[in-house]
């Protein structure tokens, strides 16, 4: 290949900006070494990817699969990480609740077996995710509920918390003064903590956990806990997640179709964008009031992650790097 036809397909095929200079330099072998590499790409093994900007969740599930432990568990410890932050009111402790004032939890765990696990309105339990994994691997069945996922809880050995915290609290005595119901877009920049991890041999897992909705009405479920439409994993093909309003997402089936649309050849890119469309194209829908995001990975390591507004971001562990990234999005008014 011409040196100067390579230069153009490298930078045409996406791969890092700055090579030329490194082409540049090559003799011809080289940079037919370096062609023959991009070609017959590696693909991007151990990965995370995860909803906003929780660096904390994805260096704990790099850190766990680098220390050997099954990608599963891997994004059971990143997903607890959010969990466990007081300060974080969308999911787990601290979580902002219901117009009554209760806090629950929804969450799901899906392996690269297409085992699955999710419990709904769960209430006094941190971990969410522990539960649902517990559900997947421990129960003949796929979800539990409300009482029953809390008994279950509790017969694993988890403890009863309060999961209102004072700064929560407030916040939902000042939403009383008026009782509107709005969603809220991008709470504090956070919100339902999605998590894809793919491991050194490119075993897929994933899962999200959330509070839900702030102030939604009670016994309301979201998509979080909905194998499908929270999040959905394919060992052969890639995973997908999802935060933001739950109801559009269930409606759609989004991660579901956004691994679909990978199978078929789309880019994790591409599919986080046509699920996105399947949203804001539906007639009579006014999605200025709220947000949806998706993240995905496809088989060879490669991402996406894309939303209805501004202000949505990914966080990526790959290549020994934690990173935060910017989404791009739809509405651009
Ligand atoms: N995506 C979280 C929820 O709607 O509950």
């Amino acid at each position: 290949m011409k040196r100067r036809k390579f230069i153009k397909s490298a930078s045409l095929g996406g791969v890092a900006v700055g090579l030329s200079a490194t082409v540049l330099a090559c003799n011809d072998s080289e940079i037919k070494e370096i062609a023959k590499k991009e070609t017959t790409k590696e693909p991007i093994w151990p990965i995370v990817i995860a909803t906003w900007n929780v660096h904390r969740a994805t260096q704990e599930t790099w850190d766990a699969m680098q220390a050997g432990h099954q990608v599963l568990d891997a994004v059971e410890a990143g997903c607890k990480i959010e969990e466990a932050d007081p300060k974080g009111q969308s999911v787990g402790k601290g979580g902002l609740p219901d117009r009554d004032g209760n806090v629950t939890l929804d969450a799901c765990i899906m392996d690269h077996l297409g085992n699955c696990g999710s419990v709904v309105y769960l209430q006094n339990i941190t971990h969410a995710i522990t539960v649902a994994k517990s559900v997947m691997q421990d129960t003949p069945h796929v979800m539990l509920a409300g009482k029953g996922a809390e008994d279950y809880a509790l017969s694993i050995g988890l403890k009863r918390e309060n999961l209102l915290t004072e700064a929560s609290k407030k916040a939902w005595e000042k939403w009383k003064e008026e009782a509107e119901y709005k969603p809220i877009i991008n709470i504090e920049n956070h919100d339902t903590i999605g998590l894809l991890a793919i491991d050194k041999d490119g075993t897929i897992s994933g899962g999200c956990t959330t509070s839900g909705l702030a102030y939604k009405m009670g016994g309301r479920v979201g998509d979080s806990p909905i194998i499908g439409s929270g999040l959905f994993v394919d060992n052969e093909v890639g995973a997908a997640v999802a935060t933001g309003m739950g109801e559009e997402v269930v409606k759609t089936v989004g991660s579901f179709l956004i691994v679909e649309l990978m199978r078929q050849g789309m880019s994790p890119q591409q599919a986080c964008e046509e699920a996105i469309s399947r949203i804001v194209n539906k007639p009579g829908k006014n999605y200025e009031d709220f947000q949806v995001g998706y993240v995905a990975v496809n088989k060879k390591g490669e991402t996406g992650y894309y939303s209805i507004h501004d202000g949505f971001w990914a966080t990526i562990y790959a290549d020994g790097e934690n990173k935060n990234y910017a989404s791009s999005f739809f509405n651009k008014k």
